[in-house]
């Protein structure tokens, strides 16, 4: 895919932020269905691919889709500030805000709903992500490799599902140009306010 055009006004770099996030969640192809989500972790500074499940302009918000038993939750229940940060044709979008985990409600459950049952396997791994091994392992129980495995089991995994919704703060936009790169900032607000700054 060619690079994106570099708008001349802000509010189209805005346009075109939000239609890149837009198409990153809805097609899997879009180079910006996943991004490097970085965390205040107990350690300092935690960063990891997610990939991004809702954008919605109306709100300022994305979302992703996690196990409830993953590190990454229990730091963005102490932090909840985070930076997701992505790229593709030509253009890195730094997206920064407050991340809220959501364990209940409807929106958890339609979430559910449109996870494919290949998405809802991963959920049934029998320990939390990040728990020691003796071996390589996927830690999927045997059953739900079983072609033959009655269709409720595929739900077994539900109560480890979560989904976190950022609100965002901020919308830093790089775009990267033979001619010179351009930058803009966006802040939320009452609506977006925008400024370019130096690349
Ligand atoms: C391309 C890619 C996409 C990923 N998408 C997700 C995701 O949507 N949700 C998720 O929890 N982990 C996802 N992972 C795995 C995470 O990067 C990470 O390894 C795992 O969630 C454990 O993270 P934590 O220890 O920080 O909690 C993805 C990994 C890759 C490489």
């Amino acid at each position: 895919m060619a690079n994106l055009p570099a708008p001349d006004q802000l509010e189209s770099v805005l346009d075109q932020a939000w239609q890149q996030l837009a198409l990153g969640a809805s097609r899997r192809h879009s180079p910006f269905h996943q991004g490097v989500l970085a965390s205040i972790g107990e350690a300092g500074v935690d960063a990891r691919y997610v990939v991004l499940r809702g954008a919605e302009r109306s709100s300022h918000t994305l979302a992703f889709h996690t196990d409830r038993r993953s590190p990454k939750c229990e730091q963005l229940l102490r932090h909840p500030q985070v930076a997701w940060c992505f790229f593709g044709d030509g253009v890195q979008l730094r997206c920064s805000g407050l991340a809220a985990l959501l364990e209940a409600g409807d929106p958890l459950e339609s979430a559910w709903d449109r996870t494919t049952s290949f998405g809802r396997r991963c959920y049934r791994v029998e320990q939390a992500p990040g728990s020691r091994l003796d071996g390589p392992d996927s830690g999927l129980p045997a059953s739900a490799l079983d072609p033959n495995e009655p269709a409720e089991a595929a739900d077994s995994g539900r109560p480890n599902f979560a989904r976190v919704e950022v609100t965002l703060q901020q919308i830093d936009w790089l775009h990267l140009g033979h001619a010179g790169h351009r930058r803009a900032l966006f802040e939320a607000g009452d609506g977006w306010q925008g400024r370019w700054i130096q690349p």
